[in-house]
């Protein structure tokens, strides 16, 4: 059994114990300690208190002086495995384009899904890793990953090998999610049917066989696929117990969150667009509503209405989006500075929507997400700070000093 202390440090950052994601008012509280230490035993939290009482023995032992400690980030949503990168885009989105409007000329998704085709797995996976280990500095320790950029069989299954790869040789937590509608391909432009049944009858079996998907995911968009396709999908995915995180809301609200409340999906992704109905159906669920604030950013659109989602008692996580396209970024705190700034979120609030709602987002609350005794001991230290609210202040740099994952330091 080996034992590492922290000891000294200036506050210990969010000690939920909550059994389920926060919603609404409960998400203005953030809990602390201050002047605190915290023992961690075989890559689990072990035990926590106040300086008084510190514990003198340990195998090794950090002394935090004046540094805070915090929950690893649990970014919920992204698609951080693709190939090469979309520059040429973002030119044509400054020179006047829309981002729907590059997908529907067949730049976009189907851009990345052509390159990545090309892409052999191992490289693929060099790429992947290396965003992997950026975001780790960042301050993330437990992420969910995409498949989406392969939309034929043998792509999308190179994809999620990539995404099992990962999750056997990173220390992160890593959940992996089943995207095959993410776009239609080309080929199928003129019979839909076909692609969904590819994705039904031939992709869905082989990945369950495989055991390489967590979830199942639709992009349910007027520029991708129908409320009606979701649902046929999202029933699907349910005969191989794969449960729906899904993008809707992104541009246009046309039924998209009351369909993946009505299959159960854990969380709905994106909601730029969002009316007050919708707002209402997802109060009377256990969905959880994703926002991703930089993708509006990077794209120069709207943000969520969050302010009036929370305000309303909605459940709320954050997370990036890291994409090639909409979001080149996989960077939390980032995301929490747009929360506060561009959302009107309170650093309380973003700090909850992005570590123990992201947790849930993941259904991994019971396991990450707060500096609780028995959770996994993924965290990081920040450098010296004086107070909580300068993380998501100072937007343009990383606080993060240490990070700490299963018990390990990286
Ligand atoms: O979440 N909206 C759909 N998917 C991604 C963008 C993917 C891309 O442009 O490559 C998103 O924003
Ligand atoms: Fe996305």
């Amino acid at each position: 059994m080996s034992s590492l202390l922290l000891r000294n440090i200036k506050s210990l950052v969010q000690l939920s114990t909550s059994q389920t994601a926060l919603s609404g008012k409960e998400m203005q509280t953030l809990e602390k300690l201050d002047k605190a230490w915290l023992l961690i035993e075989n890559e689990k939290i072990a035990a926590f208190g106040n300086m008084d009482t510190c514990p003198k023995n340990a195998d090794h032992i950090i002394d935090a002086d004046g540094r805070m400690v915090f929950p690893s980030w649990c970014d919920s949503h992204t698609h951080l495995v693709f190939a090469g990168s979309r520059e040429g885009e973002f030119v044509d989105r400054i020179n006047g384009l829309s981002y729907e409007e590059i997908a529907q000329r067949g730049g976009g998704i189907l851009n990345s899904a052509q390159r990545l085709q090309q892409t052999t797995e191992a490289e693929l996976y060099d790429q992947a890793l290396l965003r992997l280990e950026e975001v780790q500095s960042y301050g993330t320790g437990a992420i969910e990953i995409k498949s989406g950029y392969g939309l034929s069989t043998e792509a999308e299954l190179k994809m999620l090998r990539v995404i099992r790869k990962l999750k056997e040789n990173s220390r992160l937590q890593i959940k992996a999610t089943f995207l095959g509608a993410h776009a239609l391909p080309l080929a199928y432009k003129t019979n839909r049917a076909a692609y969904i049944q590819l994705l039904i009858e031939d992709m869905l079996p082989k990945i369950a066989d495989e055991g390489l998907a967590d979830y199942i995911d639709v992009f349910c968009e007027k520029v991708a696929f129908t409320v009606a396709e979701t649902e046929q999908i999202m029933e699907a995915g349910a005969r191989f117990g794969l449960k729906p995180k899904i993008h809707t809301n992104q541009f246009n609200s046309m039924g998209g969150i009351q369909a993946a409340v009505k299959h159960g999906a854990i969380s709905v992704d994106h909601l730029e667009v969002i009316n007050d109905e919708e707002i209402e159906c997802l109060l009377q669920s256990d969905t959880i509503g994703t926002l991703l604030p930089s993708a509006p950013f990077f794209i120069n659109d709207h943000y969520p209405p969050a302010r009036k989602m929370l305000d309303a008692g909605m459940t709320i996580a954050l997370a990036t989006d890291f994409n090639p396209g909409s979001t080149p970024s996989g960077r939390m705190p980032f995301v929490l500075s747009l929360a506060c700034i561009k959302m009107r979120m309170s650093p309380e609030e973003a700090i909850n929507a992005a570590t123990i709602n992201g947790a849930f987002a993941m259904e991994l609350g019971d396991q990450l997400g707060s500096i609780s005794k028995g959770k996994i001991a993924n965290l990081f230290i920040t450098k010296p700070i004086p107070s909580i609210a300068f993380i998501p202040y100072a937007f343009g740099s990383n606080l993060v000093e240490k990070v700490i994952l299963r018990g390990q330091i990286i």
